[in-house]
Protein backbone atom coordinates (compact mmCIF):
# COMPACT_ATOMS: atom_id res chain seq x y z
CA UNK A 1 0.00 0.00 0.00
CA UNK A 2 1.26 3.09 -0.76
CA UNK A 3 0.43 6.06 1.17
CA UNK A 4 1.32 9.82 0.53
CA UNK A 5 0.36 11.88 3.28
CA UNK A 6 0.01 15.67 3.08
CA UNK A 7 1.26 17.90 5.84
CA UNK A 8 3.23 14.93 7.34
CA UNK A 9 5.91 17.40 8.84
CA UNK A 10 3.16 19.41 11.11
CA UNK A 11 1.40 18.32 14.17
CA UNK A 12 -0.82 15.89 13.38
CA UNK A 13 0.07 14.52 9.89
CA UNK A 14 3.83 13.83 11.58
CA UNK A 15 2.06 11.95 14.63
CA UNK A 16 -0.07 10.47 12.12
CA UNK A 17 2.95 8.96 10.43
CA UNK A 18 4.59 7.96 13.41
CA UNK A 19 1.42 5.65 14.31
CA UNK A 20 1.20 4.28 10.91
CA UNK A 21 4.74 2.53 11.13
CA UNK A 22 3.71 1.33 14.47
CA UNK A 23 0.65 -0.11 13.15
CA UNK A 24 1.15 -0.69 9.37
CA UNK A 25 4.82 -1.29 8.86
CA UNK A 26 4.34 -2.76 5.74
CA UNK A 27 2.77 0.29 4.26
CA UNK A 28 4.47 2.60 1.78
CA UNK A 29 4.77 5.95 3.34
CA UNK A 30 5.26 9.18 1.24
CA UNK A 31 5.18 12.81 3.27
CA UNK A 32 4.46 15.32 0.93
CA UNK A 33 4.81 19.24 2.95
CA UNK A 34 5.51 22.65 1.43
CA UNK A 35 7.52 22.78 5.06
CA UNK A 36 5.80 26.35 5.73
CA UNK A 37 6.61 27.97 8.87
CA UNK A 38 4.64 25.15 10.39
CA UNK A 39 5.88 22.52 9.24
CA UNK A 40 9.24 20.75 10.37
CA UNK A 41 11.83 18.16 9.50
CA UNK A 42 13.25 17.96 13.11
CA UNK A 43 9.73 16.54 13.53
CA UNK A 44 10.68 13.69 11.29
CA UNK A 45 14.01 12.82 11.84
CA UNK A 46 12.88 9.82 13.85
CA UNK A 47 11.80 8.07 10.21
CA UNK A 48 13.69 9.97 7.43
CA UNK A 49 16.17 7.13 6.96
CA UNK A 50 14.12 4.59 6.85
CA UNK A 51 13.20 2.32 3.97
CA UNK A 52 9.57 2.68 3.87
CA UNK A 53 9.49 6.31 4.58
CA UNK A 54 9.68 8.96 1.88
CA UNK A 55 9.74 12.94 2.44
CA UNK A 56 9.17 15.35 -0.87
CA UNK A 57 8.66 19.49 -0.50
CA UNK A 58 6.32 20.12 -2.78
CA UNK A 59 3.22 22.98 -2.95
CA UNK A 60 -0.33 21.08 -2.48
CA UNK A 61 -1.65 23.85 -4.46
CA UNK A 62 0.95 23.50 -7.50
CA UNK A 63 -0.66 21.48 -10.13
CA UNK A 64 2.33 20.88 -12.45
CA UNK A 65 4.48 19.48 -9.26
CA UNK A 66 1.32 17.18 -7.82
CA UNK A 67 0.68 15.64 -10.73
CA UNK A 68 4.38 14.83 -11.70
CA UNK A 69 4.36 13.49 -8.21
CA UNK A 70 1.34 11.58 -8.69
CA UNK A 71 2.94 10.34 -11.90
CA UNK A 72 5.98 8.97 -10.46
CA UNK A 73 4.63 7.40 -7.20
CA UNK A 74 0.89 6.45 -8.13
CA UNK A 75 -0.65 6.61 -4.34
CA UNK A 76 -2.75 3.91 -3.68
CA UNK A 77 -4.10 5.78 -1.01
CA UNK A 78 -3.92 10.09 -0.05
CA UNK A 79 -4.67 11.75 3.24
CA UNK A 80 -5.08 15.55 3.08
CA UNK A 81 -3.20 16.92 6.35
CA UNK A 82 -1.57 20.11 4.77
CA UNK A 83 -3.29 23.07 5.48
CA UNK A 84 -2.71 26.59 6.77
CA UNK A 85 -4.55 25.94 10.26
CA UNK A 86 -4.04 28.74 12.70
CA UNK A 87 -7.58 30.79 13.01
CA UNK A 88 -5.44 34.18 14.29
CA UNK A 89 -3.10 33.82 11.08
CA UNK A 90 -6.14 33.63 8.84
CA UNK A 91 -7.76 36.81 10.88
CA UNK A 92 -4.90 38.95 9.80
CA UNK A 93 -4.24 37.07 6.33
CA UNK A 94 -7.41 35.16 4.83
CA UNK A 95 -5.75 34.50 1.36
CA UNK A 96 -2.74 31.90 1.93
CA UNK A 97 -6.08 30.06 3.31
CA UNK A 98 -7.44 30.10 0.74
CA UNK A 99 -4.89 29.14 -1.48
CA UNK A 100 -3.44 25.97 0.57
CA UNK A 101 -7.07 24.64 1.83
CA UNK A 102 -9.43 25.45 -0.95
CA UNK A 103 -6.79 25.39 -4.24
CA UNK A 104 -4.63 22.89 -2.74
CA UNK A 105 -7.46 20.09 -2.20
CA UNK A 106 -8.85 21.26 -5.62
CA UNK A 107 -5.85 20.02 -7.42
CA UNK A 108 -5.29 17.08 -4.77
CA UNK A 109 -8.77 15.76 -6.31
CA UNK A 110 -8.06 16.68 -9.44
CA UNK A 111 -4.76 14.56 -9.29
CA UNK A 112 -6.97 12.03 -7.67
CA UNK A 113 -9.39 11.91 -10.57
CA UNK A 114 -6.49 11.80 -13.41
CA UNK A 115 -4.29 9.18 -11.54
CA UNK A 116 -6.98 7.21 -9.57
CA UNK A 117 -6.88 6.51 -5.78
CA UNK A 118 -8.47 4.05 -3.62
CA UNK A 119 -9.29 6.00 -1.47
CA UNK A 120 -8.84 10.21 -0.46
CA UNK A 121 -9.44 11.41 2.78
CA UNK A 122 -10.29 14.89 3.71
CA UNK A 123 -8.80 15.68 7.37
CA UNK A 124 -10.97 18.50 7.98
CA UNK A 125 -12.57 20.18 11.57
CA UNK A 126 -15.27 20.66 13.97
CA UNK A 127 -14.87 24.24 12.98
CA UNK A 128 -16.72 24.34 10.14
CA UNK A 129 -20.11 23.88 12.12
CA UNK A 130 -19.32 27.31 13.57
CA UNK A 131 -19.93 27.20 17.17
CA UNK A 132 -22.29 26.32 19.66
CA UNK A 133 -23.59 28.97 22.93
CA UNK A 134 -22.47 28.13 26.60
CA UNK A 135 -26.06 27.83 27.95
CA UNK A 136 -26.86 24.85 26.07
CA UNK A 137 -24.55 22.37 26.83
CA UNK A 138 -27.21 19.51 25.66
CA UNK A 139 -26.24 20.48 22.42
CA UNK A 140 -23.61 18.93 20.15
CA UNK A 141 -21.90 19.06 16.25
CA UNK A 142 -23.66 15.90 15.07
CA UNK A 143 -22.46 15.04 10.99
CA UNK A 144 -26.02 16.73 10.01
CA UNK A 145 -25.39 19.95 11.59
CA UNK A 146 -25.29 22.29 9.12
CA UNK A 147 -22.20 24.20 7.84
CA UNK A 148 -22.11 27.66 9.70
CA UNK A 149 -18.38 28.95 9.61
CA UNK A 150 -16.58 32.27 11.45
CA UNK A 151 -13.31 32.57 10.90
CA UNK A 152 -11.26 33.13 7.37
CA UNK A 153 -10.09 29.82 8.76
CA UNK A 154 -12.73 27.55 8.95
CA UNK A 155 -14.74 28.73 5.63
CA UNK A 156 -11.85 27.49 3.74
CA UNK A 157 -11.99 24.25 5.56
CA UNK A 158 -15.78 24.31 4.43
CA UNK A 159 -14.90 24.95 1.32
CA UNK A 160 -12.45 22.12 0.92
CA UNK A 161 -15.17 19.45 2.70
CA UNK A 162 -18.00 21.16 -0.11
CA UNK A 163 -15.33 20.64 -2.74
CA UNK A 164 -15.03 16.88 -1.37
CA UNK A 165 -18.40 16.45 -1.52
CA UNK A 166 -19.12 17.52 -5.08
CA UNK A 167 -16.45 15.32 -6.82
CA UNK A 168 -17.36 12.33 -4.41
CA UNK A 169 -21.29 12.96 -6.06
CA UNK A 170 -20.41 14.46 -9.48
CA UNK A 171 -17.11 12.10 -10.71
CA UNK A 172 -18.52 9.21 -8.04
CA UNK A 173 -15.18 9.35 -6.46
CA UNK A 174 -13.54 7.58 -3.21
CA UNK A 175 -13.82 10.47 -0.49
CA UNK A 176 -14.29 10.21 3.37
CA UNK A 177 -13.92 13.52 5.80
CA UNK A 178 -13.31 13.69 9.07
CA UNK A 179 -14.14 16.57 11.23
CA UNK A 180 -11.68 16.29 14.53
CA UNK A 181 -12.17 18.54 17.62
CA UNK A 182 -9.11 20.31 19.35
CA UNK A 183 -5.80 18.10 19.14
CA UNK A 184 -3.42 18.31 21.79
CA UNK A 185 -0.29 16.47 22.05
CA UNK A 186 3.34 16.23 20.83
CA UNK A 187 4.98 18.44 17.74
CA UNK A 188 2.19 21.00 18.12
CA UNK A 189 3.10 24.34 16.94
CA UNK A 190 3.95 26.89 19.98
CA UNK A 191 1.15 29.57 18.33
CA UNK A 192 -1.82 26.98 19.68
CA UNK A 193 -3.12 27.34 23.14
CA UNK A 194 -1.26 24.55 25.32
CA UNK A 195 2.29 24.94 23.56
CA UNK A 196 1.62 28.20 23.47
CA UNK A 197 0.98 28.42 27.72
CA UNK A 198 3.37 25.71 28.35
CA UNK A 199 6.51 27.58 26.65
CA UNK A 200 5.28 31.02 28.26
CA UNK A 201 4.86 29.75 31.62
CA UNK A 202 8.87 28.05 31.25
CA UNK A 203 9.66 31.27 30.58
CA UNK A 204 7.65 33.23 32.97
CA UNK A 205 6.52 35.28 30.45
CA UNK A 206 2.75 36.36 30.49
CA UNK A 207 0.02 34.06 29.77
CA UNK A 208 -2.41 35.96 27.25
CA UNK A 209 -6.12 34.68 27.69
CA UNK A 210 -8.68 35.94 25.15
CA UNK A 211 -11.23 38.19 26.55
CA UNK A 212 -12.76 36.19 29.81
CA UNK A 213 -11.19 32.64 29.14
CA UNK A 214 -15.10 30.98 29.32
CA UNK A 215 -14.87 29.60 25.43
CA UNK A 216 -14.76 26.20 25.51
CA UNK A 217 -13.04 23.58 23.28
CA UNK A 218 -13.36 19.98 23.31
CA UNK A 219 -9.82 18.34 23.31
CA UNK A 220 -8.58 15.05 21.89
CA UNK A 221 -5.34 13.54 22.21
CA UNK A 222 -3.44 13.24 18.84
CA UNK A 223 -3.13 9.52 18.79
CA UNK A 224 -6.90 9.23 19.15
CA UNK A 225 -7.68 11.39 15.90
CA UNK A 226 -4.67 9.21 14.32
CA UNK A 227 -6.72 5.95 14.78
CA UNK A 228 -9.77 7.04 14.05
CA UNK A 229 -8.42 8.20 10.75
CA UNK A 230 -6.87 4.92 10.13
CA UNK A 231 -9.91 3.44 11.32
CA UNK A 232 -11.82 5.16 8.73
CA UNK A 233 -9.21 4.11 5.89
CA UNK A 234 -9.53 0.89 6.75
CA UNK A 235 -13.74 0.47 7.47
CA UNK A 236 -15.23 3.78 6.55
CA UNK A 237 -17.92 4.39 4.04
CA UNK A 238 -17.10 6.07 0.82
CA UNK A 239 -19.07 9.38 0.63
CA UNK A 240 -19.08 9.55 4.65
CA UNK A 241 -18.41 12.68 6.73
CA UNK A 242 -16.95 11.52 10.59
CA UNK A 243 -17.23 13.54 13.44
CA UNK A 244 -14.20 13.21 15.97
CA UNK A 245 -14.01 14.00 19.14
CA UNK A 246 -14.09 12.24 22.92
CA UNK A 247 -16.70 14.45 24.93
CA UNK A 248 -14.04 16.46 26.68
CA UNK A 249 -15.05 20.08 27.29
CA UNK A 250 -13.19 22.62 29.07
CA UNK A 251 -12.58 26.19 29.49
CA UNK A 252 -9.15 27.84 27.87
CA UNK A 253 -8.97 29.58 32.04
CA UNK A 254 -9.11 26.12 33.33
CA UNK A 255 -6.37 24.41 30.99
CA UNK A 256 -4.52 27.41 31.73
CA UNK A 257 -4.71 27.07 35.21
CA UNK A 258 -3.91 23.51 35.25
CA UNK A 259 -0.55 24.55 32.80
CA UNK A 260 0.64 26.90 36.06
CA UNK A 261 -0.07 24.19 38.40
CA UNK A 262 1.56 21.67 36.73
CA UNK A 263 4.46 23.56 36.08
CA UNK A 264 4.22 25.09 39.54
CA UNK A 265 3.71 28.70 38.11
CA UNK A 266 1.60 31.70 39.38
CA UNK A 267 -1.94 31.81 38.48
CA UNK A 268 -0.39 35.64 38.98
CA UNK A 269 1.04 34.92 34.85
CA UNK A 270 -2.35 34.96 33.42
CA UNK A 271 -2.82 38.36 31.32
CA UNK A 272 -6.61 38.33 29.85
CA UNK A 273 -6.19 40.40 26.28
CA UNK A 274 -8.00 41.38 24.25
CA UNK A 275 -10.74 38.80 22.66
CA UNK A 276 -10.48 36.95 19.16
CA UNK A 277 -12.30 38.64 16.56
CA UNK A 278 -15.53 36.16 16.13
CA UNK A 279 -14.22 34.01 18.86
CA UNK A 280 -15.97 30.91 18.68
CA UNK A 281 -17.60 30.23 22.04
CA UNK A 282 -18.15 26.45 22.20
CA UNK A 283 -17.24 23.44 20.48
CA UNK A 284 -18.34 19.66 20.80
CA UNK A 285 -18.97 17.02 19.00
CA UNK A 286 -21.22 14.21 19.10
CA UNK A 287 -19.01 11.00 18.68
CA UNK A 288 -21.69 8.70 18.36
CA UNK A 289 -21.25 7.88 14.79
CA UNK A 290 -18.19 6.52 14.21
CA UNK A 291 -18.42 4.68 18.11
CA UNK A 292 -21.51 2.78 16.39
CA UNK A 293 -20.43 2.82 12.80
CA UNK A 294 -16.51 1.80 13.25
CA UNK A 295 -16.37 1.17 16.80
CA UNK A 296 -13.81 4.33 17.90
CA UNK A 297 -13.43 5.03 21.30
CA UNK A 298 -10.71 7.86 22.45
CA UNK A 299 -8.08 6.34 24.84
CA UNK A 300 -6.54 8.87 26.43
CA UNK A 301 -7.72 10.58 28.92
CA UNK A 302 -7.16 13.91 29.67
CA UNK A 303 -5.66 13.96 32.71
CA UNK A 304 -3.36 11.29 31.37
CA UNK A 305 -2.67 12.75 27.89
CA UNK A 306 -2.10 16.66 29.43
CA UNK A 307 0.19 15.09 31.50
CA UNK A 308 2.40 13.14 29.00
CA UNK A 309 2.03 16.62 26.84
CA UNK A 310 3.52 18.65 28.79
CA UNK A 311 6.42 15.94 30.28
CA UNK A 312 7.00 15.99 26.31
CA UNK A 313 7.88 20.06 26.39
CA UNK A 314 9.82 19.46 29.15
CA UNK A 315 11.91 17.06 27.72
CA UNK A 316 12.21 18.56 23.71
CA UNK A 317 12.91 21.60 24.73
CA UNK A 318 14.95 22.47 21.70
CA UNK A 319 12.55 21.44 19.07
CA UNK A 320 10.08 24.49 20.03
CA UNK A 321 12.94 26.64 21.64
CA UNK A 322 14.21 26.28 17.99
CA UNK A 323 10.66 27.54 16.21
CA UNK A 324 10.21 30.18 18.71
CA UNK A 325 13.10 32.15 17.41
CA UNK A 326 13.02 33.85 14.51
CA UNK A 327 9.95 34.39 12.49
CA UNK A 328 7.99 33.61 15.35
CA UNK A 329 8.98 36.25 17.35
CA UNK A 330 7.61 38.50 14.40
CA UNK A 331 4.67 37.08 14.78
CA UNK A 332 3.94 36.78 18.74
CA UNK A 333 5.35 40.44 18.33
CA UNK A 334 2.54 41.14 16.16
CA UNK A 335 -0.51 39.21 17.58
CA UNK A 336 0.08 40.29 21.27
CA UNK A 337 2.68 43.35 21.03
CA UNK A 338 -0.37 45.82 21.63
CA UNK A 339 -2.99 43.45 22.80
P1 LIG B 1 -0.06 22.36 11.30
O1 LIG B 1 -0.19 23.81 11.00
O2 LIG B 1 0.69 21.92 12.51
O3 LIG B 1 0.59 21.60 10.06
C1 LIG B 1 0.23 21.88 8.74
C2 LIG B 1 1.28 21.26 7.81
O4 LIG B 1 0.86 21.49 6.46
C3 LIG B 1 2.67 21.86 7.95
O5 LIG B 1 3.65 20.85 7.96
C4 LIG B 1 2.81 22.74 6.71
O6 LIG B 1 4.15 22.89 6.27
C5 LIG B 1 1.97 21.98 5.71
N1 LIG B 1 1.47 22.82 4.63
C6 LIG B 1 0.87 24.05 4.74
N2 LIG B 1 0.57 24.52 3.51
C7 LIG B 1 0.95 23.57 2.61
C8 LIG B 1 0.88 23.48 1.21
N3 LIG B 1 0.37 24.48 0.46
N4 LIG B 1 1.35 22.37 0.61
C9 LIG B 1 1.90 21.36 1.34
N5 LIG B 1 2.02 21.41 2.68
C10 LIG B 1 1.54 22.50 3.32
O7 LIG B 1 -1.55 21.81 11.33
P2 LIG B 1 -2.19 20.64 12.22
O8 LIG B 1 -2.66 21.20 13.50
O9 LIG B 1 -1.30 19.48 12.20
O10 LIG B 1 -3.50 20.33 11.35
C11 LIG B 1 -3.45 19.34 10.33
C12 LIG B 1 -4.83 19.25 9.69
O11 LIG B 1 -5.79 18.89 10.67
C13 LIG B 1 -5.31 20.56 9.09
O12 LIG B 1 -6.00 20.27 7.89
C14 LIG B 1 -6.28 21.11 10.13
O13 LIG B 1 -7.26 21.90 9.51
C15 LIG B 1 -6.85 19.83 10.69
N6 LIG B 1 -7.33 19.87 12.09
C16 LIG B 1 -6.52 20.35 13.08
C17 LIG B 1 -6.95 20.30 14.42
C18 LIG B 1 -6.08 20.80 15.54
O14 LIG B 1 -6.55 20.86 16.68
N7 LIG B 1 -4.82 21.12 15.32
C19 LIG B 1 -8.21 19.78 14.71
C20 LIG B 1 -9.02 19.31 13.67
C21 LIG B 1 -8.56 19.35 12.36
O1 LIG C 1 -11.44 22.72 16.72
C1 LIG C 1 -10.44 22.34 15.85
C2 LIG C 1 -9.51 23.50 15.59
O2 LIG C 1 -8.77 23.71 16.79
C3 LIG C 1 -8.58 23.26 14.41
O3 LIG C 1 -9.35 23.18 13.23
C4 LIG C 1 -7.56 24.39 14.29
O4 LIG C 1 -6.63 24.09 13.26
C5 LIG C 1 -6.82 24.51 15.61
O5 LIG C 1 -5.90 25.58 15.55
C6 LIG C 1 -7.81 24.72 16.75
O6 LIG C 1 -8.44 26.01 16.65
P1 LIG C 1 -8.67 26.95 17.95
O7 LIG C 1 -8.82 28.34 17.49
O8 LIG C 1 -9.71 26.37 18.83
O9 LIG C 1 -7.24 26.70 18.69
P2 LIG C 1 -6.22 27.71 19.40
O10 LIG C 1 -5.19 26.84 20.06
O11 LIG C 1 -5.75 28.78 18.50
O12 LIG C 1 -7.12 28.36 20.53
C7 LIG C 1 -7.81 27.57 21.48
C8 LIG C 1 -8.62 28.51 22.36
O13 LIG C 1 -7.70 29.28 23.15
C9 LIG C 1 -9.44 29.54 21.57
O14 LIG C 1 -10.65 29.78 22.26
C10 LIG C 1 -8.58 30.81 21.60
C11 LIG C 1 -7.86 30.70 22.93
N1 LIG C 1 -6.49 31.30 22.97
C12 LIG C 1 -5.60 30.91 22.02
C13 LIG C 1 -4.32 31.43 22.02
C14 LIG C 1 -3.32 31.02 20.96
C15 LIG C 1 -6.14 32.18 23.97
O15 LIG C 1 -6.96 32.49 24.86
N2 LIG C 1 -4.87 32.68 23.98
C16 LIG C 1 -3.95 32.36 23.03
O16 LIG C 1 -2.81 32.91 23.07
Amino acid sequence: MNVLVTGGAGFIGSNFIFYMREKHPDYQLICLDKLTYAGNLATLQGVMNEPNFQFIRADIADREAIYSIFEQEKPDVVLNFAAESHVDRSIENPSIFLETNVMGTQVLLDACRKYGVQRYHQVSTDEVYGDLPLDRPDLFFTEKTPLHTSSPYSASKASADLLCNAYCRTYRMPITISRCSNNYGPYQFPEKLIPLMIANALANKPLPVYGEGLNVRDWLYVEDHCAAIDLILEKGEVGQVYNIGGHNEMKNIDIVKLICKALDKPESLITHVTDRKGHDMRYAIDPTFIHEKLGWLPQTRFADGIKKTIQWYLDNRGWWENIISGEYEQYYERMYGNR
